[in-house]
């Protein structure tokens, strides 16, 4: 692809904070601590989690980076970015989630396989790009499309960077047409991130954004879209991403029997505390986010502070010092941080849970979602806090 190349090995990697927690340096993978994602609403790039198939693109002349087209379609285009710079903008406070984010949690009920993330693979920005409706308009797509005419349902966002899991071919991934042609989805070929232009982690200098869906169909350094008649076959559609029941093991599993995992669940945890923290008797905060995937709001919060036999509602927020409430003034994309103040005596098992606007719930253990990828891990989160006299 001119403009836009991907390296085969990790010697041109960009630079990254230091506080990052790194799950694997080669591809990167990492995530911030705790305290990080609950200091502001807005992710700050540095501490938005970084999650890589292989080595990161790199742009060697913009002028000549341009997107292309094909598939089901009559006439195949090259997009240039003065093209999509040319669309009209739209800004979109969306999180992202990694599906595998609090796998090492899951991964303590048996064995999982994947890089293990604590609770913090996960973000909040604000997006700016064109709409794919808007872009998929130029060609002639119209939208709310269910189909073209030549048959295409499905729209399929193929990367550059050379993955191992496709025998290094670059990561791959669909999202219905319906879908990407409805304006109301959001779904964004985002050139900026809390208003910069993308960094390369990130995907400079062109990804896909699209809103309540695991992180995994957002794919990075776009290189081209195809309209399809089935959805994308690459690994991470039908190979991986997928979630199966407790009973699936490498030795009986059938990929095909599930379909590829899109919106995420109702989710939350707590990033105030951390298991090892030795308080002082008296009041603690508990701080956390709760998001639900699909543009479903959050309904609730609850708190406990004995393991989950008495709740308490916790406070949300998403501009700081107003309530929240999911209504049409809200970021329905995007996560609520949730706050609530106790006192405890003694050593406690502090849990959070949350219910989104259509009462799905978090399930209460771990075990009866357990699956052989580990993903999805949406149980209740339970921190152990140990009440000592002496430090903080
Ligand atoms: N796109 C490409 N090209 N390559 C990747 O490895 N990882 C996906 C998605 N898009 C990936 C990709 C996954 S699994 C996630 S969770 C998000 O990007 C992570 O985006 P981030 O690194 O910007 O947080």
């Amino acid at each position: 692809m001119p403009g836009l190349t991907a390296p085969s090995d990790y010697k041109q990697e960009p630079p990254r904070h230091p506080a990052l927690l790194i799950n694997s340096k080669e591809p990167f993978n990492a995530e911030p601590h705790r305290s990080a994602l609950i200091s502001s609403y807005v992710t700050p790039v540095d501490f938005f989690y970084k999650r890589n198939h292989g080595p990161i693109p790199i742009v060697d002349d913009i002028q000549r980076y341009s997107v292309s087209i094909t598939g089901l379609i009559g006439n195949p285009k090259e997009l240039y970015m003065k093209d999509i710079w040319k669309l009209p903008k739209y800004t979109v406070a969306a999180t992202l989630q990694c599906a595998g984010n609090r796998r090492t949690a899951m991964s303590k009920t048996r064995k999982v396989k994947g890089v293990g993330w604590d609770i913090c693979a996960i973000g909040n920005a604000v997006w700016s790009g064109a709409k794919l409706a808007d872009v998929l308009e130029l060609i002639g797509i119209p939208k709310s499309s269910q189909i073209t005419p030549s048959g295409g349902k499905h729209v399929e966002f193929v990367s550059i960077d050379k993955c191992k899991e496709e025998n290094g071919g670059p990561y791959k991934a669909s999202i219905p047409l319906s879908q990407a042609t409805n304006p109301e989805a959001d779904v964004l070929l985002a050139y900026e991130m809390n208003g910069e232009s993308l960094n390369r982690d990130h995907g400079y200098p062109l990804r896909v954004i699209v809103p309540g869906v695991i992180g995994a169909r957002s794919v990075k350094w776009l290189d081209s879209i195809n309209i399809l008649a089935e959805e994308c076959q690459g690994f991470f559609m039908q190979k991986d991403y997928k979630m199966f029941p407790p009973s699936v093991n490498w030795d009986n599993i059938n990929w095909s029997t599930r379909r590829p995992q899109m919106d995420f669940p109702v989710q939350s945890a707590i990033c105030s505390l951390e298991d090892v923290n030795v308080v002082k008797p008296g009041k603690i905060t508990i701080k956390g986010y709760a998001v639900s995937g699909g543009g479903r709001g959050i309904e609730r919060v609850d708190v406990s502070i004995d393991g989950g036999k008495s709740w308490v509602e916790a406070s949300k927020f998403q501009k700081a010092g107003i309530p929240y409430i999911s209504d049409s003034s809200s970021d329905k994309w995007a996560w609520v941080l949730f706050e609530a103040e106790a006192d405890i005596p003694e050593s406690a098992e502090i849990v959070a849970k949350a219910v989104d606007t259509a009462a799905n719930v978090q399930p209460e253990n771990v075990e009866v979602i357990w699956n052989l990828r580990g993903i999805l891990n949406t149980s209740w989160h339970h921190v152990h806090v140990r009440v000592g006299r002496s430090s903080m």
